[in-house]
């Protein structure tokens, strides 16, 4: 069912819209949430076992072509099996955004000990989770993103709702200098360190404690969102999250959910 927000559309990815979401996934260069829905991106030797080629020597990479090719038959296989959920975000007939949604016991699909605690849900009474959103570089800033989580969270209402929880970033900052530090220095130098203490900003999020903003640049964030995105479609931040801190980098995630 489409859903009109000014020129931009939405429909879920099923075996229908399936050829839009592999038109979309060539455009953008693949999506992370192959990371979402297998725990990681497909091992080489699992990529080529889809796409038929031998798989590339211990050491070597597999091409970038073949990768991906494996990633998107193996969510093609998912969307075949009712697995894989998503939006797809249209302007005119054009595919340009994706936001990833999945049943908590679906994301990731396989669930053995070699799967990092991160790529699962933080609750156990979650029931679906938002995880990633992409959009085309040349639509983004337009409300491309905030469409498709909308539609998400309209998504899975229609499917009998529940606890939705997302992990977004805190909130975006943008700053040249760091990069010209990191550039200089190195990313692990001390200068980097100096700076960010010295210099990067920190919000308090009433009852969970202060975090640190997340570096963007002028077209692009992190595929994860921002706690506003969500804040706007009722979801509350809930704790700190602790399993998506990396310590090279400044910025915190914020477990966010909402009753649907
Ligand atoms: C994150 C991303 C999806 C946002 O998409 P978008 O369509 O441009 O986002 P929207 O226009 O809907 O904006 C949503 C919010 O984010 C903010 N925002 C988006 N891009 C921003 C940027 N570069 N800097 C600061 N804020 C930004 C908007 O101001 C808006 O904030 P608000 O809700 O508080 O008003 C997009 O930047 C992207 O695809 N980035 C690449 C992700 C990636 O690397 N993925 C790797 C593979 S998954």
């Amino acid at each position: 069912m489409a859903d009109r927000t000014g020129r931009l559309t939405t429909r879920e990815l099923s075996m229908r819209t399936v050829a839009d979401f592999e038109q979309f996934f060539w455009q953008v260069n693949g999506c992370g949430c192959a990371l979402y829905l297998f725990g990681r991106h497909l091992s080489p030797a699992a990529s080529a076992a889809i796409t038929g080629r031998r798989p590339p020597a211990a050491g070597v990479r597999p091409a970038g072509r073949d990768w991906r090719t494996g990633e998107l038959a193996a969510v093609k296989d998912l969307v075949r099996q009712g697995l894989a959920h998503g939006i797809l975000v249209y302007a005119d007939a054009e595919p340009v955004g994706w936001c990833h949604f999945g049943r908590a016991d679906e994301v990731p699909v396989p669930r053995d000990d070699s799967i990092p605690r991160k790529r699962f849900a933080r609750y156990p009474s979650t029931q679906w989770r938002i995880t990633c959103l992409l959009t085309r570089i040349d639509h983004r800033r337009r409300g491309v993103a905030g469409t498709a989580l909308a539609a998400a969270v309209a998504a899975i209402k229609k499917r009998g709702g529940g606890w939705i929880e997302a992990t977004p970033i805190s909130f975006p900052h943008r700053d040249t200098t760091l990069r010209k530090v990191r550039r200089e220095h190195g990313w692990n130098s001390t200068a980097v360190d100096e700076y960010l203490k010295d210099n990067w900003p920190s919000r308090e999020i009433p009852g969970l404690g202060r975090v640190g903003a997340c570096p963007v640049t002028a077209q692009t964030m992190t595929n994860v969102g921002t706690l506003s995105m969500y804040e706007k479609l009722g979801f509350k931040p809930t704790k700190i999250d602790e399993l998506s801190g990396d310590p090279r980098l400044p910025f915190d995630r914020v477990v966010v959910r909402l009753k649907a």
